[in-house]
C-alpha cells in the first residue's frame, strides 16, 4: 500500500520523506492557501523532495481551462499528478490527460458510481473521501470495498487512492478494503507508528538495559 502524504506544508513533507515511508503527496486549494506560498512554487518543492506522485489542483471548473492549467501544472516535474474533481467536466479533462499519458487524480469521490465513471474515463487515481462521507452520516469505508470490488469486476487500472482519513482507524479499513494509496495528514501519518505498549515495552528495555552495564558498539 502507498503512503501518500495530504498536505502542502513543505518543511513537514521534507521531514516525514525522511522516514523512508513516503510514496507521494496530495495537496488541494485548502492546504496550498493554507501554506501561503505561490503555488507553482509549492508544488516545484515537494517535486523536488519526493519522487513518487504529487497532485497538484485545477482551479477551473470548465474542462478546456483544466486543461491549460493541468498542462502548465505536468510542466512542473514529471511526477505531477493533475487533480481534477469530479464532475463531466473533470472527466472529460481526465479522459484528455489520459490520451497524453499524463497522469490524473480524480477528487471529490463520494459514490462507487463516481469512482466507475472516474475509472471510465482513464483516471490514474480516484480520491474516495473517507471522513467526510462519515460526517455526512454514510460508512466511509464501505465506500472504498465496493470501489475495490467494481474495479476488480471489471480490471480497471485506475488506483484507489483512500482519501480524507482522520485517524489510523481509516487506515487500516483502507488496508483492509485493498486501497492501492491512503493519503494521510501528518498527525494521521505520525499516529501510525503509535502504541502505548510499545513505550512502555520500549523504557523497561532500555532501563533493564542500562542495569545490565553493558554496551553493543
Ligand atoms: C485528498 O486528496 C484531499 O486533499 C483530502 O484528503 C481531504 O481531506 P479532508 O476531508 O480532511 O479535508
Amino acid at each position: 500500500m502507498q503512503f501518500f502524504i495530504d498536505s502542502a506544508d513543505v518543511d513537514l513533507i521534507a521531514e516525514l520523506a525522511e522516514t523512508g515511508l513516503v510514496d507521494g503527496v496530495t495537496t488541494n486549494p485548502t492546504l496550498i492557501a493554507k501554506q501561503g506560498r505561490p503555488f507553482l512554487e509549492a508544488i516545484a518543492a515537494i517535486c523536488a523532495l519526493v519522487e513518487g506522485p504529487v497532485s497538484a489542483e485545477v482551479a477551473a471548473t470548465e474542462a478546456a481551462q483544466m486543461l491549460a492549467e493541468g498542462a502548465r501544472l505536468a510542466q512542473i516535474a514529471p511526477n505531477v499528478v493533475v487533480k481534477l474533481p469530479l464532475t463531466f467536466e473533470g472527466l472529460k479533462a481526465t479522459r484528455a490527460f489520459a490520451e497524453q499519458g499524463i497522469m490524473t487524480n480524480v477528487t471529490l469521490c463520494f459514490s462507487a458510481t463516481q469512482a466507475l465513471l472516474a475509472a471510465k474515463a482513464g483516471a490514474t487515481f480516484v480520491s474516495p473521501f473517507v471522513g467526510r462521507l462519515d460526517d455526512h452520516g454514510a460508512e466511509g469505508t464501505e465506500l472504498l470495498s465496493d470501489i475495490r470490488t467494481i474495479f476488480d469486476q471489471y480490471e480497471f487500472d485506475t488506483e484507489i487512492l483512500a482519501a480524507s482519513l482522520r485517524h489510523p482507524a481509516h487506515v487500516k479499513a483502507a488496508a483492509l478494503a485493498g486501497a492501492d494509496a491512503a493519503t494521510l495528514p501528518p498527525p494521521v501519518f505520525r499516529d501510525l507508528v503509535k502504541h502505548p505498549l510499545t513505550d512502555r515495552g520500549l523504557d523497561q528495555f532500555l532501563s533493564d538495559w542500562a542495569k545490565s552495564g553493558q554496551t553493543i558498539l
